[in-house]
């Protein structure tokens, strides 16, 4: 169990986005308080009242005029785990390169909590040596991944890049804060 621990759930722009309403859900089933922050490309794919409504709290995007005097900051320092599903292979490039472009960038660079990152794209963005590189540096910085997985991508694809399932997150978020 979650019980009260404090968890950023990181949502970008991929497909798999719909799949992190489930992930929220069994978060916050397990006992887990969940923060969500969306990326702008996130917000095309599942809106925000969605995440809003399973975790009880408004979902944060806004670096700027969001309410909070400097909200990367404070997110950052809430967090117990920041958990990025999925992951995209934007997200990944600016972190490896430590490029704070928006909130949930910036967040993550004023972060000291354990990072978990859930990759999920298209087998050839996945593959790209740039993506790769990116991983390898991102390993190498200390942060967690949990897949991709080879299976079904979108647009009746197959290969890897596909996101884990909310379960396997959930196990590694589990193993990650020391309750499994
Ligand atoms: C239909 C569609 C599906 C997409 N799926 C993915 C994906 O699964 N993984 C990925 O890395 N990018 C995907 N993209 C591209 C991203 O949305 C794009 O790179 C965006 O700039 C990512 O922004 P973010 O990382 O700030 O969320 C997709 C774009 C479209 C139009």
């Amino acid at each position: 169990m979650l019980s009260g621990r404090r968890i950023l759930l990181g949502v970008t722009g991929g497909i798999a986005a719909y799949k992190s309403a489930y992930l929220a859900r069994r978060l916050v089933e397990a006992g887990a308080e969940v923060q969500v922050v969306m990326t702008e490309a996130a917000d095309r794919f599942v809106g925000r009242q969605t995440f809003a409504a399973i975790t009880g709290r408004p979902v944060a995007t806004e670096l700027f005029d969001g309410g909070s005097v400097s909200p990367h900051t404070d997110l950052a320092a809430w967090a117990e785990l920041i958990v990025v599903a999925p992951a995209t292979t934007n997200l990944l490039g600016n972190l490896a390169n430590g490029l704070a472009t928006d909130l949930l960038t910036n967040t993550l660079l004023a972060a000291r909590s354990g990072v978990l990152l859930a990759p999920a794209m298209h087998t050839e963005m996945w593959e790209h040596p740039a993506t790769q590189r990116n991983v390898e540096r991102l390993r190498g910085d200390g942060h967690e991944m949990v897949g991709p997985e080879s299976g079904e991508l979108a647009g009746g694809d197959a290969g890897p890049g596909r996101m884990s399932e909310p379960e396997a997150i959930l196990a590694a978020v589990e193993r990650l804060l020391g309750d499994a």
